[in-house]
């Protein structure tokens, strides 16, 4: 039981910390312990059919491979059954790529002239599945062996949270901000941490963030205005990664656009239904406007795509498959084939602070988890095809 005793403090200010101070230590003694019991993320193994598919193989080439001697064992082998964790998923792909004659078969990530990814998702009504889409796609890219790093833009912290850090307990380690803020900057690799998930590195973030509004509002450095301070952040580990998946708060606000001066593709993603369309179109509005403000300050913006999404995508609802049709006749291909379908799976696994890719198929309805794994698995795929044409691959 939580005991209760009554809040002592009348003063909004005071009153507002001292719920904030409780909240986080029943956060810590209550939620963490029941939802995360040794307070870290671990990633489940994957089965031999679900390995074969994500490298792209037939189960006879596996065991093929492992029957020559090419490819180590897994670790974990039950009644005849092999599983596999992702670091040894991750390690295959660099013994495999090597007996294989199309470079980039197994190991996919960028070489030569190709440059870094750099995908937002953007919308400031939340609720539109920026956070869900973005760890999604991280997890898509990483589970494909991409290096990929998940840059967190929101102070709220989802996309940090669902990476296993926990904005509301770990108060101390580098943030975002730490690389952007204008007073002595730190550099962007001391702030990126590698994930429990490998592949996957993420740039957290918390509440401190929001300084950088306040900040932007006020400073005016004219060498290193604020949209070049997430672009030139970026630069500084460049070379580490494949792909960054930039998480947006709901607004649009100095770090949003600071966001898509950085970005080289961007991703609206939408539900279908009035409000959102509406408040899209008066976001995009916005956006125009300051993306405008930008250029003539001298920012370069140029976006090999520029995409919406639809989520939380009901197809046997009527009046939401009548606003899909409405925008793909507007928009037709700025309008992502692929739509990330509404489901309990989905939300369920969120809950979690996971992924559709973290949870086991038999801990839930096998038909709910593969429409929901399909889709998810659509909205990845469609979005690799345009990071290999941003690349200039076939
Ligand atoms: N495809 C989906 N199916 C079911 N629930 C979803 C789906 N996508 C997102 N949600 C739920 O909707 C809520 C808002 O999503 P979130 O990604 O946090 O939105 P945003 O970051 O745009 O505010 C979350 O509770 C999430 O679990
Ligand atoms: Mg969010």
């Amino acid at each position: 039981m939580i005991p209760v005793t009554p809040l002592a403090n009348e003063r909004p200010s005071a009153l507002a910390t001292e719920i904030s101070e409780r909240l986080n230590a029943a956060i810590r003694e209550h939620l963490l312990s029941a939802f995360a019991p040794d307070n870290s993320k671990t990633l489940r193994s994957f089965s031999a059919p679900e390995t074969a598919e994500l490298l792209g193989v037939s189960g006879q080439f596996m065991r093929k491979v492992h029957a020559e001697g090419t490819l180590p064992e897994p670790e974990d082998i039950r009644g005849g059954r092999r599983y596999y964790t992702a670091q040894e998923i991750w390690d295959a792909r660099e013994v495999l790529e090597k007996t294989s004659r199309k470079k980039g078969r197994y190991m996919p990530r960028r070489f030569g002239e190709e440059k870094l990814q750099i995908w937002q998702l953007m919308n400031f009504k939340g609720g539109s599945s920026k956070s869900t889409t973005s760890v999604h796609l991280a997890h898509y890219f990483a589970l494909r062996g991409y290096r990929v790093l998940a840059l967190d833009l929101d102070p709220q912290g989802s996309l940090t949270s669902m990476c296993g850090i926990s904005p509301e307990i770990e108060f101390d380690g580098l943030t975002v901000y730490d690389a952007i803020r204008y007073d002595d900057p730190v550099s962007m690799a001391e702030v990126v941490v590698p994930t429990y998930f490998p592949g996957l590195s993420v740039a957290p973030s918390r509440l401190m963030l929001s300084e950088f509004e306040t900040e932007s509002a006020v400073h005016s450095n004219p060498d290193q205005p604020f949209f070049t301070r997430i672009r030139n952040a970026l630069a500084q580990v460049e070379d580490d990664f494949d792909i960054v998946l930039m998480d947006s708060p709901p607004q649009l606000g100095f770090l949003t656009i600071a966001g898509m001066a950085a970005a080289s593709s961007l991703i609206v993603p939408l539900t279908p239904s009035m409000l959102d369309v509406s408040s899209t179109a008066q976001f995009l509005e916005l956006a125009g406007a300051y993306m405008g403000v930008i250029e003539d300050a001298g920012a370069t913006l140029q976006y090999d795509f520029f995409k919406f999404l639809i989520t939380r995508d009901e197809p046997t609802d009527v009046p939401s498959q009548q606003l899909t049709s409405f925008m793909r006749a507007l928009f037709q291909d700025r309008v992502m084939s692929a739509t990330a379908l509404k489901s309990t799976a989905i939300s369920d696994a969120t809950m979690l602070k996971q992924s559709i890719y973290e949870v086991v198929r038999s801990e839930m309805t096998r038909a709910t988890y593969d429409r929901a794994k399909g889709s998810m698995d659509a909205v990845g795929l469609e979005v690799e095809t345009m990071v290999h044409q941003s690349w200039g691959r076939k």
